[in-house]
Formats: structure tokens, C-alpha cells, sequence
């Protein structure tokens, strides 16, 4: 099975992503870093406990940074509600936080684990992975694969006008990860707004029981946002789409580009800035995924949430 660290900062879609990761043989899930991002580390990590059990597993959750490496950390709970998993409220957690700080497992995962057979997930700020860059640089060459969900390209952005939540609410760690030179898949806007809830083979129409139930809350909840804010049909499960590349990047289209992050300017602080027209000689440093089969994205994660 293909081994992954999932870094998230859950966030109903990083829920949904967590579940269909650990719904699938495909993948085994080494352990789950929380990060601050939607919610405080505090809530993060404790949502990312709830959902492991929910999923009725024993993978292990750390607790990783609670704040951007050099700015105030800005919260989403404008989408995602107080808790950051509103929607049906699940009961607290009794499955434990490890002691170990989550870039430290992060660090020790990647030194002990054979080179190159891991790829790192990251659904939330970049703020974990590029501290365990940054204090053990003899790792990053042993990442097999980033996979994250991040940016907006001609989508632009959903925090300012041209940036993603993601991006910026680190973008100083955004810019570390994207200049690591490991193989980065970067799932943006541009696709995920396709991977929409609420038509047929959504979930709510899914023949889901029990953690479809709450799946479905939580997506309800989520809905609320995008389709009272811009009249969309649902809502966009961002998160997902990293775990259903990983197994069917058949569903996905895209291609290999230059992306750097804007870190100095005020007014496009965190723009994902790529170069189409390879108008400069910088080489390309992710492949940047512009659809999604959103019929193919749906049938896979009803089958798999229906497994667990
Ligand atoms: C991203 O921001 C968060 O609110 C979501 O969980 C997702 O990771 C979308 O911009
Ligand atoms: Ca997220």
C-alpha cells in the first residue's frame, strides 16, 4: 500500500478526505499531523481524533503547530462553524493525542521509513511540513511525493481576490514547500470546485448509513456556505481530491508547472503565481491539476465511505 502522512486542519472536507484515506486498502495512513489553519490547534487535533474513531481506526494523532511560522494565524470559521466539523456533533474523543509533536513524527517517519516511500498530504497550511523542512533538511530528499490541496490559478482566490485559504494563511511556509524540488501535485481550486456536492451521486444521495449519515451533515453544513454566498450548486470538497488522486489520478487532468508564491505583497499576499507561457527559465516544480471527473470523484467516494 501506497504509505502517506496526511497534515490537515480539520475542516469537513479534510474530514471527508480522512475517511476516504482510511477507507482505502490502497493506502496506509502512517499518522495524521494537525495543523492550525480552519480552527485552532486545539480544535484540529481534537477533530482529527473524531474522525479516526469515527472511521473506527487507531491511527495515530499528533499535534503539530499552532501557529503560521511568521504571521497571526487567520481562522475559517466563516465555512467551517465554531468547531471547525459543525454538522452532526460527535462525542468527545477518547482516542488519544500521541506526546509526540507532529513535525517530530513527521522528521522520524521520513528518516526511519525506506527513501522515497512516503508522500506527504497536506489539506491545511503548509506550516508543519516546511518546519520539519527547515529543521531537518536531510528528509526532503526522502519524501517520495507532496500531494496537496492548495492555490488558485484561473480561478483565483477564496480569501482575497487572487489567494487560497491555504496558501495564505502561510505563505512563507507555502513558498519552502514549493521550492523543496520533491514532486508536487498541487490540487487548487481550479479542480476542486469542480468535485461539488448536492447533484446525483452526491453524497446526500448516496446510499450511505451511520458515517454517511454524519458525512452528509457535515457536507449539509459546509453547503451552506457556497451556496447561500454564490449561488453554487454545493459545496466543494477540496480536501478529498488529494486522496482520490492518489488512488485515480485517471479522474484528474493537469500539467507540469512553474509556481511560486508571492510573500511580500500586501494586496496579493499568497497568490499562487504560475508561468503558462514559460516566459521565464524557471523549471517546472508541480503539476498542477486543472479537472475532475466529477461523476468518477463521486462514485469512488460513495463506495469507499460506504465500506467503513
Ligand atoms: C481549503 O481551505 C480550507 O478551508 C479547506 O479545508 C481546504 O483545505 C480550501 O481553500
Ligand atoms: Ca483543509
Amino acid at each position: 500500500a501506497q504509505k502517506i502522512i496526511i497534515d490537515t486542519d480539520p475542516g469537513q472536507d479534510d474530514a471527508v478526505a480522512i475517511l476516504l484515506a482510511l477507507a482505502s486498502p490502497e493506502i496506509e495512513v502512517l499518522g495524521l499531523t494537525a495543523v492550525a489553519g480552519n480552527v485552532p490547534l486545539d480544535l484540529t487535533q481534537r477533530n482529527a481524533r473524531q474522525v479516526v474513531e469515527l472511521a473506527g481506526r487507531d491511527t495515530p494523532v499528533f499535534a503539530g503547530c499552532d501557529r503560521p511560522l511568521g504571521r497571526p494565524l487567520v481562522t475559517a470559521e466563516h465555512v467551517h462553524g465554531k468547531t471547525g466539523l459543525d454538522g452532526i456533533v460527535l462525542p468527545d474523543p477518547t482516542h488519544p493525542l500521541q506526546d509526540q509533536h507532529g513535525v517530530d513524527f513527521i522528521i522520524d517517519t521520513l528518516r526511519r521509513e525506506p527513501e522515497n516511500t512516503v508522500t506527504l498530504c497536506p489539506l491545511g497550511p503548509l506550516t508543519n511540513i516546511a518546519t520539519a523542512f527547515e529543521r531537518a533538511p536531510d528528509i526532503v530528499d526522502r519524501v517520495q511525493r507532496i500531494v496537496l490541496m492548495g492555490g488558485g490559478f484561473f480561478e483565483g482566490g477564496n480569501i482575497t481576490p487572487v489567494a487560497e485559504f491555504n496558501i495564505y494563511v502561510d505563505p512563507e511556509a507555502a513558498k519552502i514547500v514549493f521550492g523543496c524540488g520533491r514532486p508536487i501535485t498541487v490540487l487548487p481550486l481550479d479542480a476542486t470546485h469542480k468535485a461539488l456536492t448536492s447533484k446525483a451521486g452526491s453524497p446526500r444521495c448516496a446510499p450511505w448509513a451511520g458515517v454517511g449519515e454524519v458525512v452528509a451533515s457535515w457536507t449539509d453544513f459546509f453547503e451552506r456556505f457556497d451556496t447561500e454566498k454564490y449561488g453554487s450548486e454545493g459545496a466543494p470538497l477540496h480536501d478529498p481530491c488529494v486522496i482520490a488522486w492518489l488512488l485515480r489520478p485517471d479522474l484528474f487532468s493537469g500539467r507540469e508547472i512553474n509556481v511560486e508564491i508571492e510573500t511580500g505583497s500586501e494586496l496579493t499576499l499568497g497568490m499562487t503565481v504560475a508561468d503558462w507561457w514559460g516566459v521565464t527559465d524557471r523549471p517546472a516544480n508541480a503539476l498542477f491539476i486543472g479537472d475532475v471527473d466529477r461523476d468518477g470523484f463521486f462514485s469512488l467516494l460513495s463506495e469507499r465511505i460506504g465500506r467503513l
